[in-house]
């Protein structure tokens, strides 16, 4: 079987690499097509050298643009590659433009699309990545669902019960593969000069397309982030996503007290994460860590398509207005910490590649 792994941002990298390695193990035949959405050092490579990952066969290099910019220039190069390389199945993780493109572009030419990461649902499709889950859910053959929430959303959207499989999330398996590395001081000597070891601090990360283009939303985030630092009197830090920093100028933005760092490799980021005192956020992967790194987390968003964070009691929803982070924060920080993973047992990913192996002889 020959299988056809479709990345292009920093989380896909970061939730593909223990398939990738599974692949590699079991001595199968792969390559990496990466579109280039994200093609900064920071956000793309410095993944690929840390994870140990072979370079991308293909790289298409798109870039930045409006979405339809984004998704139709990956769709014509993804659909030339999958027509020279005819692979069996293309594999495409999470929510992103490139998860659309890749899911597209492969259906259209009659390769059959595996989809990991399926089933989430924030149920606002105001947000472009709901969309884009929705969509590459639809169109896939083999439904990898981390948890038994995010099969039954599928279910009640009318997708067969024989397509899904809940297999956990792979992120765990990243999670698992990386920590003591991290803790044995693996990571780029980023935190230097940071807090890490011998200080409490909190943790940010904020970029998602409706806060930080959203001037109001934004600003709220950044007040109510200097609210928790007066309050509690401790450190922000925020490795802050290309993205909002440059909405942050374009809009005047002051940080205030807020650190603002550059994005982080995988390995320092895990290790500032797993010592926070609590982490602020609106990424979906950052959610799933802290919960499975035992800290809590204070979203900064409306809904979550990640609702066992909440129901474990690992997570909160704060949105995005000043006194209510506050608020929220003050809530979670002396959570128990004692709450169960909900996310896998860390082998999500040999689950997938065995269910793949198992279900293309089938099919062909
Ligand atoms: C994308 C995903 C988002 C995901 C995030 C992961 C979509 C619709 N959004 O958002 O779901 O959470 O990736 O980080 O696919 N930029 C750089 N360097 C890069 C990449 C981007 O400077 O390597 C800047 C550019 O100014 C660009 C902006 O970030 O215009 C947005 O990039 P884009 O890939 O469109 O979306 P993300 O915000 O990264
Ligand atoms: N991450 C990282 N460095 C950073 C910020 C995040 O390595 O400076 C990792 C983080 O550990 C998580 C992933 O990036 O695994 C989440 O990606 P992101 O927040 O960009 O996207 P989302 O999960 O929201 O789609």
């Amino acid at each position: 079987m020959k299988v056809a792994i479709v990345l292009g941002t920093r989380p896909e990298v970061i939730k593909m690499s223990p398939i990738v390695r599974q692949l590699e193990e079991k001595g199968l035949d792969f390559f990496i097509l990466h579109t280039g959405q994200h093609y900064s050092y920071n956000l793309d490579q410095v993944f690929f050298e840390q994870l140990r990952l072979p370079q991308p066969k293909y790289n298409l290099k798109v870039g930045s643009g409006t979405h339809a910019e984004e998704t139709g220039k990956m769709m014509i190069g993804i659909e030339r590659v999958l027509l020279e390389e005819k692979p069996d199945i293309v594999l495409v993780e999470g929510d992103t433009n490139t998860v659309l493109a890749g899911g597209l572009a492969a259906v259209k030419v009659g390769v059959p699309v595996g989809h990991v990461e399926a089933g989430l649902r924030s149920f606002d499709r105001s947000m472009p990545e709901e969309v884009n889950r929705v969509v590459a859910d639809h169109i896939s053959h083999l439904l990898f669902a981390p948890t038994e929430k995010a099969r039954e959303n599928l279910l009640k959207e009318g997708i067969g019960d024989e397509k899904v499989y809940v297999t956990g999330n792979t992120i765990v398996d990243a999670v698992h593969e990386n920590l003591e590395l991290a803790k044995e001081g693996g990571g780029n000597n980023a935190l230097e000069g940071l807090c890490v070891a011998d200080c409490e601090y909190f943790l940010v990360t904020v970029h998602r397309q409706e806060n930080v283009d959203d001037l109001r939303r934004f600003k709220g985030i950044l007040d109510g982030l200097n609210l928790v630092q007066k309050y509690f009197g401790l450190p922000v830090v925020y490795p802050i996503h290309p993205r909002s920093r440059r909405r942050m100028k374009e809009y005047g933005l002051d940080a205030g007290e807020i650190a603002l760092i550059e994005p982080l490799d995988y390995l320092s980021f895990l290790l500032l994460e797993s010592r926070a005192k609590l982490v602020f956020t609106d990424s979906g992967g950052v959610q799933e860590e802290a919960c499975i790194l035992k800290v809590p987390c204070v979203t900064l968003r409306d809904n979550t398509e990640r609702p066992e964070t909440i129901e474990v009691g690992a997570n909160i929803l704060a949105g995005t207005d000043p006194k209510n982070i506050l608020e929220k924060a003050k809530l979670m920080i002396n959570s128990g910490r004692m709450w169960p993973n909900p996310f896998g047992d860390g082998r999500a990913a040999e689950r997938i590649v065995d269910i793949i192996g198992e279900w293309l002889p089938k099919k062909l």
